[in-house]
């Protein structure tokens, strides 16, 4: 049952499963890397006994994607198992207060710190479920928490902050699981755990207390309608619509990596005497972000290089004394690995922002920092783009340190804006969604398709272009607003859409004059404008208003981006295309 489930939970990370089952006084557990199958074929994930079990399927945060890091985690005498979705931002102070205690830890992960802090708990006399509470009233962070124990058998206690986890109510059987898909062919009955929950659930039923008073909490179970393959896309019509809207999470989930990681980064990136950051596509994007953030908050001169080429444009420049900042996604992609590996034996220290723990990008760095989205599965980079942005940025601002009053202040307002991003993404994709959806239908016959943008805006427009070409296939532009002047402009005829990322930042006056410029051509104005920006406004023929008022403006492209996903997509859908798998492309590109 728990393999069937695991399977349709394979979307949501791949890289180790594990399993563990309860028998007397027991805990059995088969876990390795590897993707399910796999792992089935070396231990057989069937053959457990007990009637009481977890699963999990993992996509690595903390930890590369080896046998010791793969969920469960146990404590020191494998009584107490642990599952773990989300990351656990203070761990590094629970291990150290454990590991001073005695406790033997077997893995890099954040996770193990739960079931030893439980142990030690149990240890002073509190019960099972006390100690599991205790634990969670502790602990910073997001987390879906699952804890099976041989100390009170046929018993599961669950948790959630942040992560999603929902109970499902059987005939003389409970689950719970991070998505209703893993038991919905099981039970159409389920009870979603709300945040700062917990729930224990044994075979006769389920009870729900709030975690911070143990407060019972009584809800009334729904009766799920859905298909597997809906709940799976959690009720999207495409994975792609449904990581647009993961953002809101996603970007909470980068900003989460501790501080120590940045300033080991940060420390390298200092050393060096050059800097190029390398990448491609939608991460060649964000690295356009991190390069004007790595000049306005460090003063340090980091030159963006497309990687496929990096070798023939500045390979004779790479020493010892240079860092490649390479930023991938996938951290399999062949240009950006082939610029790495040529730079590194040139002596280069390697430096990465990457999606997939245990990638060769990740196993090639010297230090690397996860961008914990978990698996995007729509080709077109979207949820992982803004979190590599906000990685960059905060890479950026731990280099102010020391550089000045006026760096360290902007760094300080650059962070605290993207701590207020998730809260403006989730206000766009309430209130704009439809407004772009009708813009989109709007232009669907037009033949090409312009993008503007000026300062780092020119990184949004770029990311706005590539994704509309390689969703709705229409041929598409995108320029630093002030060269358009230069040439492109004779393309422009009535009616041709040219869309405008203008944010209220030091960039407004000028690209006010470029868009005077493109009217008077008679092209047809579309402006991502800040909320109440009435003089762009005026002379745009539809605009997209990006709430949160001012932001800095080496934080907009988080938030301008989202609209600009969102018209790529229904552009897509409205053209009859399939955006989650867009013709003649990879999600990642393994060839030169
Ligand atoms: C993005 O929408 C594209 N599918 C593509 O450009 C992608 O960003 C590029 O191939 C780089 O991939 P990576 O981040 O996995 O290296």
């Amino acid at each position: 049952m728990i393999h069937q489930a695991l399977k349709r939970l394979e979307y949501r990370g791949y890289d180790s499963v594990g399993e563990v089952t309860v028998e007397g006084s027991r805990l059995f557990v088969k876990k390795d890397s590897g993707r399910l199958e796999e792992v089935h074929q070396k231990y057989n994930l069937d053959d457990l006994p007990g009637s009481t079990g977890v699963g999990h399927t993992r996509w690595a945060t903390h930890g590369r994607p080896v046998q010791e890091n793969a969920h469960p985690q146990v404590d020191c005498h494998s009584r107490i198992a642990v599952v773990h979705n989300g990351i656990i931002e203070n761990y590094v102070d629970f291990k150290r207060d454990l590991e001073a205690k005695g406790h033997k830890f077997f893995s890099r992960t954040d996770t193990e710190i739960v079931p030893h802090q439980v142990e030690e708990y149990v240890k002073q006399g509190m019960s099972l479920e006390e100690a599991f509470r205790k634990t969670l009233s502790q602990l910073e962070g997001a987390y879906s928490l699952v804890l099976l124990s041989s100390l009170v058998p046929r018993t599961i206690i669950c948790a959630r902050q942040e992560s999603p986890l929902v109970l499902g109510i059987g005939q003389g059987e409970s689950y719970c699981a991070s998505d209703i898909s893993a038991f919905l062919p099981l039970t159409k009955r389920a009870v979603v755990l709300e945040e700062g929950e917990m729930a224990i659930l044994n075979p006769s039923g389920i009870k729900i207390l709030k975690t911070r008073d143990a407060e019972p909490v009584n809800r009334d179970p729904i009766s799920i309608t859905w298909s597997v393959e809906s709940a799976t896309k959690e009720g999207f019509r495409h994975f792609m619509l449904k990581e647009v809207h993961e953002q809101v999470q996603t970007i909470k989930d980068a900003m989460r990596t501790h501080q120590i990681y940045y300033d080991l980064m940060a420390g390298k990136l200092a050393e060096a005497k050059r800097i190029f950051v390398a990448a491609c596509g939608t991460s060649y994007h964000a690295g356009l972000v991190g390069s004007f953030a790595l000049s306005r908050l460090a003063g340090l001169d980091a030159r963006v290089v497309i990687a496929s080429e990096l070798s023939e444009e500045v390979l004779d420049l790479v020493d010892k004394n240079t860092a490649i900042l390479a930023v991938s996604q996938s951290g399999e992609t062949m240009d950006t690995l082939n610029a790495v590996r040529d730079s590194k034996a040139k002596g280069a220290s390697i430096l990465s922002i990457t999606n997939v723990m245990g990638s060769t990008l990740m196993r090639l760095s010297d230090v690397y920092i996860g961008q914990n989205c978990g698996p995007e599965i729509g080709v077109a980079g979207t949820k992982t783009f803004t979190s590599q942005v906000a990685v960059l940025l905060r890479l950026a601002a731990a280099l102010a340190k020391n550089k000045g009053r006026e760096k360290e202040q902007r760094a300080r307002e650059v962070v605290d804006a993207l701590y207020r991003t998730p809260e403006i993404i989730q206000d766009i994709l309430h209130t704009k969604e439809e407004v772009v959806r009708r813009i989109a239908l709007s232009i669907i016959g037009a033949p090409s398709i312009c993008f503007l943008g000026r300062g780092v805006s020119v990184a949004t427009a770029l990311e706005g272009r590539l994704k509309l070409l390689e969703l709705s296939y229409v041929p598409a532009i995108a320029y630093p607003a002030g060269e358009s002047k230069h040439g492109f402009i004779s393309v422009i005829e009535e009616g041709f859409p040219v869309v405008f990322v203008a944010p209220k930042d030091e960039t407004h006056k000028k690209v006010i004059g470029n868009i005077m410029e493109m009217k008077a051509r008679g092209a047809r104005i579309i402006s991502l404008i800040q909320e109440g920006d009435d003089e762009v406004r005026s002379l745009s023929d539809d605009v997209v208003e990006i709430p949160g008022g001012k932001l800095p403006s080496l934080v907009s492209p988080i938030a301008y981006t989202v609209p600009l996903q969102l018209l790529a997509y229904y552009l897509s859908v409205g053209k009859g295309h399939d955006p989650d798998y867009p013709r003649n492309l990879a999600k990642s590109v393994t060839v030169e």
